[in-house]
Order: C-alpha cells, then structure tokens, then sequence
C-alpha cells in the first residue's frame, strides 16, 4: 500500500519527534513537509529530517496537493483553527495532546472533520506504549480480577516553552499539560467507561513568579462502573521524565515505570550527552533511557494512524477521546476551584480556558 504523505505543523520539541517516529515506520508514512511561521526554522527542521518542503504558513502546507495526514504540533491555543483549516483542506488530522482548549473547540473540530469526511486522531502515545499495552493486555485478560483503581503519573522539572507557562496560550498549567495523559490513560486502560465524578486538588508551589498555572495536581475519577483513576502530575520534579502506573485488582497488580524501569542504572563522574527527557545532569548516578520514542509508543501510534488513514485499522484515540479528556480538565479545574467534586456532563458554556474554572469558580455555574 502507498505511504501516507504528512505533512508536520510546527518545527521544535513534538514536531522533532513525530518526524523520527515517521522515520522508524517506513513503510506506513512519510514526512514531506512541514510548516512553521519563524523564518528559517522550518527549513532547518526539513534538513534535519531530510524533507522535501518547508513553509512558514501551515495554510500553504494545507494547499499542498500531497500531503494525506496533517500532524500538528503548535502551541495548544493553535489546534482547533489548524484542525479545522485543514479539515476544510481535505486532510486527515493527528492532533497533539491536549486536543485544544475549550469545548466548544473540541465540538468545533470534531464536527468540521466529520463534515469533511476526513480523520480527527488524537495523539494520546500512551496508548500505544508497549509497557502500558503489556498491562493492559493484562488486565483484559483478567489477571488482576476486577480492576478498581488505575493510577497514572508524570512528572518533571516543567516545560521546554515559554508558552506553556502562559495560560493564555496553553489553557492551564500541569494538570492541563500532563493530566491530560493521565485522564485518557485512565479511562482508556478501563475500557473507555462513562465519566462519574471528578475531584481534583491544585496548586502552585514553586513556580509563581513564573506562571499562573498550578504546578502540582492530583485528580481523582470516579466511572460509571464503580473504578477510581488517580492522575498525579507536577512541574517540579527535577532528576528527568517520570512516566509511570499502578493497576490494582481484586485478583493482583501491576507496576509499570515507564523510563526508569527500562533504563540502565548508570554511574558516570564526567557525564554523557543525553539520559532522558528534561534531565538536567549526567554526571553521578542517572537512569539514561534507550529506544526512547519506542517505548513512549510514537511510533506505534504514527503506524497506526497511518492505517487508519488507509481504512485497515479503526482509529483508537479520535476527536471523542480528547473530548472526553477535556471535559474531566474542566471539571477537574472546576472542583480544585470549587472545593468539592463535580458530576459529569459538566459543560459549562462560554468558558475561555479551563484553568479560569480553577480561578474563578463562580464561572462552573454550580
Ligand atoms: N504527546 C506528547 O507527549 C507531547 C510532548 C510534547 C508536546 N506535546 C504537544 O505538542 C504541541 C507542541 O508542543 P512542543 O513541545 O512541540 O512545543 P514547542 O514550543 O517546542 O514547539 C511549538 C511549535 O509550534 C510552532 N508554532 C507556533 N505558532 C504557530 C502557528 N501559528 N502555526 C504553526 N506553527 C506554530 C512554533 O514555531 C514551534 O515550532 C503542544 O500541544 C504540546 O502539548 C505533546
């Protein structure tokens, strides 16, 4: 079957690695533009990754007769209007995580890929990481009885961008860029159960000269089938990534760490060029990560958008799943704001960013 042509909106951290996920799948897809509005930037990338176009506006990428599948890594304030320009192009759309900001966007785009008869897939890797898969397989299987409680975390020392720190521009601080991993694996790894109850606990502890966004977030989800999903994230866990769950059943458990636990337990007095993902050091003990992309599951996820986009394969993360995910974000904001937790639907109209329901909870209506 022919590749599926992509094309790459955005030139920096996710942009490098959907082009390397690409690369390690050559028989499914292939990168052959990418567009990014700071001069030069683009045409470096496509160097760097041995790409045929570049532009600096993604709608001339969209005008692009080759490119299938439109892959956008911008600014999370950016995914809904790209989403739905590209839609209206006739492409296939991977929307990076969070899906967009609001959820009246989330509708927005959900409905101008139907109305185009083109593919909205939501880029959530977890579900492809071949260590989250094991559990999962587990657990379906039944190996641990009932699951009643699935936990996700991921932690660092805080993002790479100025514009996450901008809530203006992300929606929200580290539940907003982190939890929403957790809140799709939760959901995801209990085989996509209707959303109850959300309670969720923020703050801000290190980081507000920096930012108006919580940098420590613990949520809580409670499903329709009785399950509980504990999401823990921060920006203030210096050391490198820490990507990692806990299942528990009435017939076992499992653990999964996912770079630490395949990592080589390193000592090193005059260090080395890389360890792992916002690692500052690598001198003295570190735990450096190999196959890196493999084992967050990128390039799984790209080969399987690739076939769906061929109709071989139906897609497992889409529109709904990152609509399902921002509806517990702003419930999530909503209850840390309100103090006590929030039954779903919770739609509240008109809201600008989910962080405001955190800010300003007069804003939830309830
Ligand atoms: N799945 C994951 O684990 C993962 C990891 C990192 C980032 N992300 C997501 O990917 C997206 C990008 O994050 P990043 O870390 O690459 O950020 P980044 O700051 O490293 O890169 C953002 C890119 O978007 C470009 N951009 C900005 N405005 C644009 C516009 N108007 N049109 C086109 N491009 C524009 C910038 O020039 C830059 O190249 C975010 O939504 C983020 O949440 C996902």
């Amino acid at each position: 079957m022919a590749k599926v042509k992509v094309g790459i909106v955005g030139s920096r951290f996710q942009a490098d690695c959907i082009a390397a996920s690409v690369k390690m799948m050559p028989d499914e897809s292939e990168v052959v533009a990418v567009a990014s509005p700071t001069p030069g930037n683009a045409e470096a990338f496509a160097r760097r990754h041995g790409i045929a176009k570049s532009y600096t506006d993604y709608r001339d990428l969209l005008r692009d007769p080759e490119i299938e599948l439109v892959s956008i890594t911008a600014p999370n304030r950016m995914h809904a209007q790209i989403t739905i320009d590209a839609a209206r192009a006739g492409k296939h759309v991977v929307c990076e995580k969070p899906l967009c900001v609001t959820l009246e966007e989330a509708d927005a785009m959900i409905d101008a890929c139907a109305k185009a008869g083109v593919l909205l897939l939501y880029a959530e890797e977890l579900f492809f990481a071949p260590k989250y898969v094991k559990a999962k397989q587990m657990a379906d299987e039944g190996a641990f009885g009932r699951v009643h409680l699935v936990k996700q975390g991921e932690k660092h020392s805080g993002p790479h961008s100025d514009w996450f720190w901008d809530v203006e521009q992300s929606g929200g601080g580290a539940l907003m860029d982190l939890g929403c991993h957790g809140i799709a694996f939760c959901w995801w790894f209990l085989g996509k159960p209707k959303v109850k109850s959300v309670y969720a606990q923020l703050s801000t502890q290190v980081h507000g000269a920096r930012t108006q966004g919580d940098d420590e977030a613990i949520t809580i989800i409670e499903f329709e089938n009785g399950a509980m999903g504990v999401v823990e994230n921060s920006w203030n866990r210096p050391g490198g990534m820490d990507d990692s769950i806990e299942v528990f059943g009435d017939k076992g458990q499992t653990y999964a760490d996912m770079l630490m636990g395949n990592a080589l337990p390193t000592y090193s007095e005059v260090g080395f060029g890389y360890a792992v993902e916002k690692a500052s050091t690598t001198t003295g003990w570190t735990y450096p990560v190999y196959e890196e992309h493999w084992n967050y599951g990128f390039p799984q996820e790209m080969r399987h958008f690739a076939r769906c986009v061929r109709g071989t394969e139906t897609p497992i993360s889409d529109g709904e799943t990152g609509r399902v995910v921002q509806e517990v974000l702003y419930a999530a904001y909503a209850s840390a704001g309100l103090g006590r937790k929030i039954e779903l639907p919770f739609r509240p109209r008109g809201i600008a960013k989910p962080i405001d329901l955190w800010k300003r909870p007069e804003l939830a209506g309830q």
